[in-house]
Order: structure tokens, then C-alpha cells, then sequence
């Protein structure tokens, strides 16, 4: 049972992702960092005005944020323990990284990703200030996103912040694809299927493995009452959710008006 309690490190109770924020020749992680807008694209990031690189934002127009993975968690701890006021981090870590184009900072040869920001505006919310940047240019390695533009779970292992100095990765064969629109506004369209979408989001089931099979059946009985037994090997062997919201697609509007029979 949750229970209220005194709060010192509030931002510690979930995991963040690090990023590596690049102003002129210097570097710093950071665990606070955003999206926030999609059109215009604009990234933010909170920088402690105690920071270096607080300084160097003052002086420009501009950063970079690299995006790394979980192999590059002590190049984090490093530049993150020391200040580019005391060292030349990229000289002293023997950090490879072209200039960006557009701003004044570094893209870093090791990141999976990286954006170049124009500064937007900035906004001071307590200890910290917000930097939104304009992201001007993006950076993706070869192979790590699909066709859609979007990360591909078995090409790159980020690295997650955990608190504490604790770094974390994925664990690609975890993920678990539930289509939005199947399990969510659509369903409700038809009252009886709400059990069905009560079931699947109490019982997690990765693709492939014994729960996934019987849920399978659980959901399929749900939604077709008698008039389905559509349950095949290859039906069994990818998400079941998407399969049916693939499928209904094709044949239908809604779930009222779903020929089952079909499937
Ligand atoms: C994992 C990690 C995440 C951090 N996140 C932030 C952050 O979001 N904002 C911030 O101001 N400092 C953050 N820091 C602290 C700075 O990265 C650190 O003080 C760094 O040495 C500052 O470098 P600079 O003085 O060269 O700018 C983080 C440090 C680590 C290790």
C-alpha cells in the first residue's frame, strides 16, 4: 500500500534518461531533460546556474544534446564528476566529436543520437533553469531507428538514470507492444469489452510466452463470444492485440460491427 512520506530526493523515485548536453568545447549530463514541443520542435533542459556550462549558455546561442547508451555510463560519471571550469573534459576523456553545424557545441562520435538547439527561452524554476532550445538539426546513427523514425529496441541499449549513481539498461525482449486505439478510446465504444481490456492490462504477457497464449484466448473469447475459434500457431506466435486490431481494421468500424467470421 502506498503511503505519504517525508520527501528529500523526490526525482529519485523513477528512472531518468542521461543525456549529454554540449555548449562550445565543453560537456555535462543531465538527467533532466524533455521534449516539449513537437511543432515548433523544442527540447529543455535544467541546468543548476552552479554549472559551467550554465556560463557557457549565457555566452552563446546554442547546444547539442547527445543521446548515449549504457556502455557509455562511466564517460557519464566522468564528465558529470568533474567541471569544465578545472579540466578540458573532451581532451582529458578523449571524447571523439565533430562541431555541430549550426550552434556553437559538440556532437559526440559515440552517441546513438544528437540534436542541435537555437536557444528558444529561458525560464528559471527554482534551483534550476529551464533552456529550451529550437532543435535545428538531428543526428541518428545508421540502423537505429526504423522506417517509422522510431528507436529500435534491439539496436540500442540506453542508458537510464536510477538515482543515486545507479545506471540501468533495457531489456529489449521485455517489450510490449499494445495498440492505443485497441485497448483504449475504441473499446469503449462497446461496453462489454471493457472486461476484456481490464484483463489484458492486469496481466502483462510478452509475445511468445506461455501468458501471452492464454490471454490470447481470454481476449478472443471476450470480444467474439461463440461465433470465433480463429486461435492458429502463427496467431499465437506475434502480439495478439495488434493482430486483432489489424484485423478489424480491415473488416470494420467498430466493434459492433465486427464479422467475425471473417477473421
Ligand atoms: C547522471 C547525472 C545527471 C545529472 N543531471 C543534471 C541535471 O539534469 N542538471 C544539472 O544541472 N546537473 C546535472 N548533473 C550534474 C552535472 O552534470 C555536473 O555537476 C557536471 O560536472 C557539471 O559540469 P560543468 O561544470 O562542466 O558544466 C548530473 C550529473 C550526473 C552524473
Amino acid at each position: 500500500m502506498l503511503k505519504p512520506v517525508e520527501f528529500k530526493k523526490f526525482y529519485y523515485i523513477f528512472p531518468q534518461s542521461v543525456a549529454l548536453i554540449g555548449v562550445k568545447e565543453n560537456v555535462m549530463p543531465v538527467a533532466w531533460h524533455t521534449p516539449l514541443s513537437a511543432d515548433p520542435p523544442l527540447y529543455g533542459i535544467l541546468i543548476s546556474p552552479k554549472r559551467f556550462t550554465y556560463e557557457l549558455l549565457n555566452r552563446t546561442d546554442g547546444f547539442t544534446v547527445n543521446f548515449l547508451e549504457y556502455k557509455d555510463a562511466r564517460l557519464i560519471a566522468r564528465t558529470g564528476g568533474v567541471s569544465g571550469r578545472d579540466c578540458d573534459k573532451l581532451k582529458k576523456f578523449e571524447i571523439e566529436y565533430i562541431q555541430a553545424q549550426q550552434v556553437e557545441g559538440v556532437i559526440l562520435s559515440r552517441a546513438y543520437g544528437a540534436y542541435e538547439c537555437e536557444k528558444y527561452a529561458v525560464q528559471r524554476y527554482g534551483d534550476h533553469l529551464l533552456f529550451v532550445g529550437n532543435i535545428v538539426q538531428v543526428y541518428i546513427k545508421d540502423g537505429v531507428v526504423n522506417e517509422q523514425g522510431v528507436i529500435d529496441e534491439k539496436s540500442v541499449a540506453p542508458i537510464i538514470y536510477f538515482g543515486q549513481d545507479r545506471y540501468i539498461t533495457i531489456a529489449p525482449e521485455k517489450i510490449h507492444f499494445i495498440s492505443r486505439s485497441a485497448v483504449g478510446s475504441r473499446m469503449l465504444l462497446n461496453g462489454q469489452n471493457r472486461g476484456a481490456v481490464r484483463r489484458f492490462r492486469s496481466s502483462p504477457a510478452t509475445p511468445g510466452d506461455g501468458n501471452t497464449v492464454r490471454l490470447t484466448v481470454k481476449i478472443l473469447r471476450s470480444f467474439a463470444g461463440n461465433s470465433i475459434s480463429p486461435i492458429s500457431g502463427r496467431s499465437l506466435s506475434i502480439c495478439p492485440i495488434f493482430q486483432i486490431w489489424q484485423r478489424r481494421k480491415r473488416s470494420c468500424l467498430n466493434f459492433r460491427s465486427v464479422h467475425w467470421s471473417r477473421i
